[in-house]
């Protein structure tokens, strides 16, 4: 495998702000999908950082997405609203309508945003963590383009769709999951077929619908969802609370980002924010939050294993030492973002 270098995770981000300011986005919002694709990057979440900088950039090139979003709020009820994303750049679209799902919470107690003609909105550890700067409990869901079969099918259908969601922590942090319906990144099975491995049995069927462990035959069938009937079920839950419930591109329509040019992606997204205090003081419920975490750490471990961590602990943990020492990036993917600055004009400066 080629060797990855350190680069500073400052400069990595000027230089995918100034991308997509040089491809028509106004500042802020360059700032704002620079920022989620970053925090991606330092969280160990390579599949959705800067990585995607060339597929985000050819689709503003077709012009498939609005570069000015004017996304619109209508209030359906005492708690819930339900924005028009205008087409504009899922990350632009996702922030306002997590801000506005706090906002309303921070009145009701619980809020709930439904978002239809929104795009890929890339990883959504990054709503949740502006939920949590707020301290809110918070879901977020998306639907996706094809990925996976529905359980007993044989072809893609529905999304990767990630599961997420946070909740505020004491001394111990937060709990932060985020995690896609799919059994494994189909990355991994690309990086098999190319070496000729085999993978894992139970990850993949072959293009005739067999359970393989050929990575080569994997690649060209479809990826499984975690944990048989019940991932597939849940991706099917982000598809109607994402999708049907909002009015965005469902059951198959989401067009996959990097591969089908011919129009918007009319993604959904569904956030809900919710006050930890609506049920006893914030102060109690962060120390419920501690026992918790503190009586589980303390369980005694199974073999292979010589820690127990929270969901999100070792992303938060990588974060920290990331900002401090730089994030590892092979060759490809700096090419990709040298490739896109040039094509802009934009002088990469990552020395
Ligand atoms: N926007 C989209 O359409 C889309 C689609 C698919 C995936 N994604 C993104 O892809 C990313 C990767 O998803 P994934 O499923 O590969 O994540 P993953 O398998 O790496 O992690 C899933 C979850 O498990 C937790 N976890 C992992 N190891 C743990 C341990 N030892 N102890 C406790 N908790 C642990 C993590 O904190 C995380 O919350 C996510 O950020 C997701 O939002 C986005």
């Amino acid at each position: 495998m080629t060797e990855a270098r350190i680069y500073d995770a400052q400069k990595i981000k000027n230089l995918t702000r100034l991308i997509f300011t040089a491809n028509g986005i106004p500042e802020a919002d360059a700032e704002t999908i620079a920022e989620g694709l970053i925090l991606s990057d330092l969280r160990g979440v390579y599949s959705h950082g800067v990585v995607r900088v060339p597929m985000y950039c050819e689709r503003l090139r077709h012009n498939l997405v609005n570069r000015m979003p004017k996304p619109t709020l209508k209030k359906t009820s005492i708690a819930s609203l339900l924005m028009d994303g205008d087409n504009g750049m899922g990350f632009v679209v996702g922030k306002q309508a997590m801000a506005e799902a706090i906002n309303l919470a921070n009145d009701t107690g619980v809020a709930l945003v439904g978002v239809k003609n929104s795009g890929h909105f890339g990883m959504s550890a990054f709503y949740l963590l502006q939920a949590l700067i707020a301290d809110m409990i918070s879901f977020v869901y998306t639907n996706s383009s094809p990925a996976m079969p529905v359980w007993g099918g044989r072809s893609k259908f529905l999304g990767a769709s990630p599961f997420a969601a946070a909740a505020p922590g004491g001394e111990y942090g937060p709990f932060v999951l985020d995690m896609a319906c799919t059994v494994t990144a189909r990355g991994k099975l690309k990086y098999a077929a190319q070496r000729g491995e085999t993978i894992a049995p139970g990850l993949a069927l072959d293009s005739e619908g067999k359970p393989t462990t050929d990575g080569n035959k994997a690649f060209h069938g479809v990826i499984l969802p975690f944990g048989g009937v019940k991932g597939s079920s849940l991706a099917m839950l982000m598809e109607i609370l994402s999708g049907v419930f909002t009015g965005a591109a469902f059951a198959g329509d989401v067009r996959n980002p990097h591969t089908d040019l011919t129009g918007p992606q009319n993604v959904g997204h569904f956030f809900m924010a919710i006050k930890p205090d609506l049920f006893m003081s914030l102060d109690d419920y962060k120390k419920r939050m501690d026992i918790l975490f503190s009586r589980s750490k303390s369980c005694d471990k199974a073999e292979g294993f010589e820690e127990i961590c929270i969901p999100g602990e070792i992303e938060a943990r990588t974060e920290a030492n990331r900002r401090e020492n730089g994030i590892p990036f092979t060759p490809d993917v700096i090419r990709g973002l040298e490739k896109e600055a040039n094509l802009v004009n934009v002088s990469p400066d990552l020395d």
